[in-house]
């Protein structure tokens, strides 16, 4: 997504952001476009506090001047502003390209809205071309990932499982996790391979976010388009 399609959605998002607002912020290249948007708001005495998924969004965050709290604080949140890799037709979602996904769900799970900024190439009518990510402990996690690919085996999915490495090192989360990323093709079910995934001991979070987003505001060339259930 070109920079003028990310900032112009995180300008559409911003109108949804009031006075007094608990807000969750997301982690992404486009959410970093709308952290910069709130920070000007923030200078200009708009009156918010925010609840960061990821230790990259924390850093922008501070630098930029946005008073951030803590979940446990607030207890709760009013809107939650975040980006996605693929979004299908239900708005149901594949995130975690950036690695942050458990947290973003937990923010997700805790905020009454969540909207969703991207651009239009994340739109897709099933998800599964990008690769799912698994949030799993580092404790015996090559066996978590074989029992991961063998439930999923038995639902009828084939594809392959591999850990997360960056410049080949392992990619540890802001939790001190690894990251399995995982492809199976398209999905068809994904409420079910969400549910089956998190149930086997060792993994944390999926990707897979469903029945948690309430809009989607696409950044187009001429514009943006909302996408509403
Ligand atoms: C972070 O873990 C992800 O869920 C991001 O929200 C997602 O990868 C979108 O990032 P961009 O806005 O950089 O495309």
């Amino acid at each position: 997504m070109s920079d003028k399609m990310k900032i112009v959605a995180a300008q559409e998002a911003i109108k949804n952001v009031k006075d007094k607002m608990k807000l969750g912020l997301g982690t992404g290249s486009t959410v970093n476009e709308f952290l910069k948007i709130l920070s000007e708001k923030v200078k200009g005495g708009l009156d918010i506090v925010g609840v960061v998924t990821s230790e990259k969004t924390r850093v922008l965050s501070e630098n930029l001047g946005i008073p951030l709290t803590s979940l446990s604080t607030v207890k709760s949140l009013d809107l939650t502003i975040d980006g996605a890799d693929e979004i299908d037709s239900d708005l149901s979602l594949i995130k975690g390209g950036g690695g942050a996904l458990l947290r973003e769900k937990i923010v997700a799970y805790n905020s009454k809205k969540l909207i969703i900024i991207a651009d239009k190439s994340k739109i897709v009518s099933k998800l599964g071309d990008f690769t799912l990510p698994i949030e799993v402990s580092s404790y015996e996690h090559e066996v978590t990932s074989s029992r991961i690919m063998r439930k999923l085996e038995s639902i009828g999915y084939e594809g392959s499982i591999k850990l997360r490495l960056i410049n080949d090192s392992i990619f540890v989360t802001d939790g001190g996790n690894l990251i399995y990323d995982l492809s199976i093709g398209l999905i068809s079910e994904p409420y079910i391979v969400e549910q089956l995934l998190n149930s086997i001991p060792g993994v944390f979070e999926n990707g897979l976010f469903i029945n948690l987003t309430d809009h989607v505001i696409i950044g187009e060339e001429e514009g943006v388009k909302i996408i509403k259930k």
